[in-house]
C-alpha cells in the first residue's frame, strides 16, 4: 500500500474513534464476568493500575508507531525497523497482530450475536414474567442452539465488514460521532437507576473494598491481559488507527483521554450489573453468562424491565459494533499491505474469521467435548489466551520497538509533545512498563 493520505476529519473524530475500538463487550460484559471470578475489588485495582502504568505507555507506542508509518502495521513496522538500521523482521510483528485479533474476533462475534439475539427477545419482550429458572435454562438452551448461534454470528460479522469495506476513516468516523456520546449517556441512566436498587452499597463495596487474600498470580495475569484487552492495545489494531491520526494532535492526551472514557464505562457497567446481582442475591462469579443471564431476570422484576433490557442491549451492540470493526481492520490492512484490494481483502478476512467463529459458536453444543489444550473447548481457548499471553506479549514488542528501536527524532515527533515529554514517555516504557509486563507474563505462565 503506498502512503495513507487519508485522515481522521478532526481530533474528536481520532479520540471517538479510539474509544469506540476500546469500549465494547470488554468493559460490558467481560470485565463484569472477569472480575466476578477474581475477587472483586482486588482485581478492578490491579487493573486500573496496568492501564496507567502499562496501557497509556503502550497505547502511545502502537499509534506513534502507526502515525510514523503512515501504513498498514506491517508495513509500517518493516519500513520503520529499516529507516531505523534494524532488522526488517520486525514486520512479522505486524503479522503477529493480526493472527491476534484475528483469534479474539472470532469469539467476540459469538458473543456480539448473543446480543443481538437477547435485545431482539427483549424487545419482544420475552422476559416479561419469565422465572429466573426459566431464563437461566433459556440461555442455556439458546447456547445449544447451533442454528441460533451461528446465524446471529454472521449476521454481526456482516454488519461489521460492510463498515470495514467502506474504508474505515470514512465509514467510522460518521458512526462514532453517533453512538458514542449515545452509549455514556444510556450508561449514565442505568448506573443512575442501579443507585435506586437495595443492591446499589453491596456492589459498591464488592467493587471498590478489596480483600487481598484472592489475589493470586493468575488474578495479576488476568489483570494484565484484561488491561491490554479493553484498551485494544498490543495487537496492531490502534497502530493501524495512528497511521489516520492528524498531524497536529497530542498523542498523550488523546490516549488519557480514552482511558479515563473507557474505564468509566467500564466501572458504570459494573455498577450497574453487580447492583443488580446483589439486589437479586446472585453469584458474581458466574462466568461468561453472568450479564446474559442474571440481567434478564434482575429487569423482569422491574417495573418497565423489557425497555430497561432492551435499551441496555442497544447499547452493547453497538458499543460491540465499534471495537469488531476496529478488531478487522488490522487484518485487512495487512492483506492490503500484501497488494490486495480492500474489497477482496475484506471477503477474505469475513470468511475466515467466520469459519474459525463457528468452532465457538459450536463450542456450547455440537463440539462441546472437544478440548484440544488444557482440558478447554475452542470458545474457552480463544477467549483466554490470545487477549492474557498474545496481547501483552505483542504489547511488551510494541513497547521494544518504539522505545529502544525507533530514532529519538521519529519517535518524538510522531508523539507530538516536544523533546521533554518524549525522554518522559520513554523512561516510562523502558524502565516500568517493559520489565512490569515480563515480570508479570513470566511468574503467570510459570
Ligand atoms: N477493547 C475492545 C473491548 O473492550 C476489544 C478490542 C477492540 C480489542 N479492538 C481490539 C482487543 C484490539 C484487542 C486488540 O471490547
Amino acid at each position: 500500500m503506498s502512503k495513507t493520505l487519508e485522515r481522521w476529519g478532526s481530533k474528536r473524530a481520532f479520540i471517538l474513534a479510539v474509544t469506540g475500538a476500546a469500549v465494547g463487550l470488554g468493559n460490558i460484559w467481560r470485565f463484569p464476568y472477569v472480575a466476578g471470578e477474581n475477587g472483586g475489588a482486588a482485581f478492578l485495582l490491579i487493573y486500573v493500575a496496568f492501564v496507567i502504568l502499562l496501557g497509556i505507555p503502550v497505547m502511545m507506542a502502537e499509534i506513534l508507531i502507526g502515525r510514523a508509518g503512515r501504513r498498514g502495521p506491517m508495513q509500517a513496522l518493516g519500513a520503520l525497523a529499516v529507516e531505523a538500521g534494524a532488522s526488517r523482521h520486525w514486520r512479522w510483528l505486524g503479522l503477529f497482530g493480526a493472527f491476534t485479533v484475528f483469534c479474539i474476533l472470532s469469539f467476540y462475534s459469538v458473543v456480539s450475536g448473543w446480543s443481538i439475539e437477547f435485545l431482539v427477545a427483549s424487545i419482544n419482550g420475552n422476559f416479561r414474567g419469565a422465572s429466573a429458572a426459566d431464563i437461566g435454562a433459556g440461555f442455556d438452551a439458546f447456547l445449544a442452539n447451533p442454528g441460533l448461534l451461528v446465524f446471529n454470528h454472521t449476521l454481526f460479522l456482516l454488519m461489521t465488514m460492510v463498515v470495514v469495506a467502506a474504508g474505515v476513516a470514512k465509514g467510522l468516523e460518521r458512526l462514532n460521532n453517533l453512538l458514542m456520546p449515545l452509549l455514556y449517556g444510556l450508561l449514565l441512566l442505568l448506573a443512575a437507576y442501579a443507585a435506586t436498587t437495595s443492591g446499589f452499597g453491596t456492589a459498591l463495596s464488592w467493587l471498590f473494598l478489596p480483600s487481598w487474600e484472592a489475589l493470586t498470580p493468575s488474578v495479576v495475569l488476568h489483570a494484565m491481559g484484561h488491561a491490554f484487552f479493553t484498551l485494544a492495545v498490543g495487537a496492531c489494531a490502534l497502530m493501524a488507527y495512528g497511521a489516520y491520526m492528524p498531524d497536529e494532535q497530542s498523542l498523550p492526551r488523546a490516549a488519557m483521554a480514552v482511558a479515563v472514557l473507557d474505564i468509566s464505562v467500564a466501572l458504570l457497567a459494573g455498577i450497574a450489573i453487580f447492583s443488580v446481582v446483589f439486589s437479586q442475591g446472585m453469584d458474581p462469579a458466574d462466568g461468561p453468562g453472568l450479564m446474559f443471564v442474571t440481567l434478564p431476570i434482575a429487569f423482569s422484576e422491574l417495573p418497565w424491565g423489557s425497555l430497561w433490557l432492551s435499551v441496555f442491549f442497544l447499547l452493547l451492540l453497538l458499543a460491540t459494533w465499534t471495537s469488531a470493526i476496529n478488531l478487522a481492520e488490522p487484518m485487512v490492512a495487512t492483506l492490503q499491505g500484501f497488494g490486495w484490494r480492500r474489497s477482496v481483502s475484506t471477503a477474505i478476512v469475513t470468511f475466515s474469521v467466520w469459519s474459525i467463529g463457528l468452532l465457538s459458536a459450536l463450542s456450547f453444543s455440537t463440539i462441546v467435548d472437544f478440548r484440544p489444550l488444557l482440558g478447554r473447548n475452542v470458545f474457552e481457548l480463544v477467549s483466554s489466551i490470545p487477549p492474557d499471553i498474545f496481547l501483552p506479549l505483542g504489547g511488551l514488542l510494541i513497547a521494544i520497538f518504539a522505545a529502544w528501536v525507533l530514532p529519538r527524532g521519529t519517535a518524538a515527533a510522531a508523539l507530538g509533545v516536544g523533546e521533554r515529554g518524549y525522554l518522559c514517555w520513554r523512561h516510562v516504557v523502558r524502565w516500568v512498563s517493559i520489565p512490569l509486563t515480563l515480570m508479570v507474563l513470566l511468574s503467570g505462565l510459570l
